[in-house]
């Protein structure tokens, strides 16, 4: 047997999607894991990760980057084929042998645009990640009694820096305004996080070191291309969230987030500064991970019960990344909390 990690990673991931509701790009995965081992043109797409660790092939997404290059491909008109077999509304399991087909050929016909989409990690921004992050920021609020400073980084297009103008349904309950047209429903088991707090967002920034401009078709097809085929309520989402964003003025800073975080938070009196961060972490390069760290426990420590300081991440633990996890650290003092185990997508939330 191979010791090859790459078509293990490919139905790793295809399990995943299946798990996950997206059938369709598990058959994809699949069928693009068997045309690598036969030594198909799968090979030339995935070249720059053949020889490297099954560690490298999940932070660098490489079974994900594969399977959205296709549905970016789909979603531009220059493959109608293609977008043909792709789930629709009226048929959500799409038809995963045609598009093979489609899929097999496009791999000579429009390598190129294939190659360019790979080129970048997956840059998803998912918008019912805030039903996770919103019971962290409640409990800031909550405890501090303070209105909040919010600061994002990773922020990818934005979408989340909005976070409180979306409506939440969370189980039974909700929150937000109701008229929002961004409806976020959430599964919820365990208690509820304090919905009652009073929450007033005094100042938010995001940045990302590769912003999404949401003015940019071509931009916004490519965030669209990272929803998994067939799952139409996160496309019906994002695209309600866009024309919030674009409305609301969201401006994403194009910077590293450590030179960010170093340059632009610290606490100040009066409000709860909060840093805030999804499905990011896993991203940086080891030292990077570590200095940012060293300097969120240095702005922590510069904390004070009039300019405390939170520090919010709904990451996986990097010693299980199977599971995602909300997490709190709340400056003066510095406690870590978990507060939930929630889903990757924010599909469901299992509240502490
Ligand atoms: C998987 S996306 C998640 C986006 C968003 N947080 C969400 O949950 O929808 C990860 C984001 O982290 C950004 N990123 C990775 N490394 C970064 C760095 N060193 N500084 C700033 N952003 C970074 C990527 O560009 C990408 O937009």
């Amino acid at each position: 047997m191979s010791d090859d990690p790459i078509p293990g990673a490919l139905r790793l991931q295809a399990g995943i999607c299946k798990a996950f509701g997206a059938p369709f790009h598990a058959a994809m995965m699949e069928r693009l894991a068997a045309d690598y081992e036969q030594g198909g043109p799968t090979r030339g797409l995935v070249e720059p990760w053949i020889g490297a660790s099954a560690r490298k092939l999940f932070d660098d997404a490489v079974p994900i980057r594969l399977a959205n290059a296709f549905t970016h491909l789909a979603m531009s008109g220059e493959a109608p084929a293609l977008a043909a077999a792709y789930p629709t509304e009226a048929n959500p399991a799409g038809d995963p042998d045609a598009a093979w087909g489609a899929a097999r050929s496009a791999m000579t016909a429009h390598r190129d645009h294939l190659l360019a989409f790979m080129g970048h990690e997956p840059q998803t921004n998912e918008v019912r990640r805030s039903a996770c992050l919103l019971g962290g920021f409640l409990t800031v609020a909550a405890e501090t009694g303070l209105p909040l400073r919010c600061f994002e980084i990773g922020a990818s297009a934005g979408l989340n820096v909005l976070w409180d103008r979306f409506h939440y349904r969370l189980g039974a309950a909700e929150w937000g305004d109701p008229a929002s047209p961004v409806e976020i429903p959430t599964d919820w088991e365990g208690p509820l996080p304090p919905l009652e707090a009073k929450v007033e967002v005094a100042e938010r920034a995001a940045c990302d070191r590769r912003p999404t401009e949401l003015t940019d078709p071509a931009q916004r097809r490519r965030l669209l291309a990272c929803i998994w085929p067939g799952q139409f309520d996160r496309l019906a989402r994002s695209r309600a969230a866009i024309d919030l964003a674009l409305a609301g003025g969201t401006v994403v800073d194009e910077a590293d987030a450590l030179d960010w975080t170093r340059a632009k938070v610290r606490p100040e009196a009066g409000a709860a500064t909060v840093l805030y961060h999804s499905i990011f972490w896993q991203y940086l390069p080891h030292e990077t991970r570590e200095a940012l760290e060293a300097a969120i426990l240095e702005i922590g420590d510069g904390a004070t019960p009039e300019a405390p300081f939170a520090w919010l991440r709904m990451e996986p633990p990097m010693n299980n990344l199977a599971t995602v996890e909300l997490r709190l650290t709340l400056w003066p003092g510095g406690g870590e909390r978990v507060l939930a185990e929630v889903h990757p997508h924010g599909a469901w939330v299992r509240w502490s």
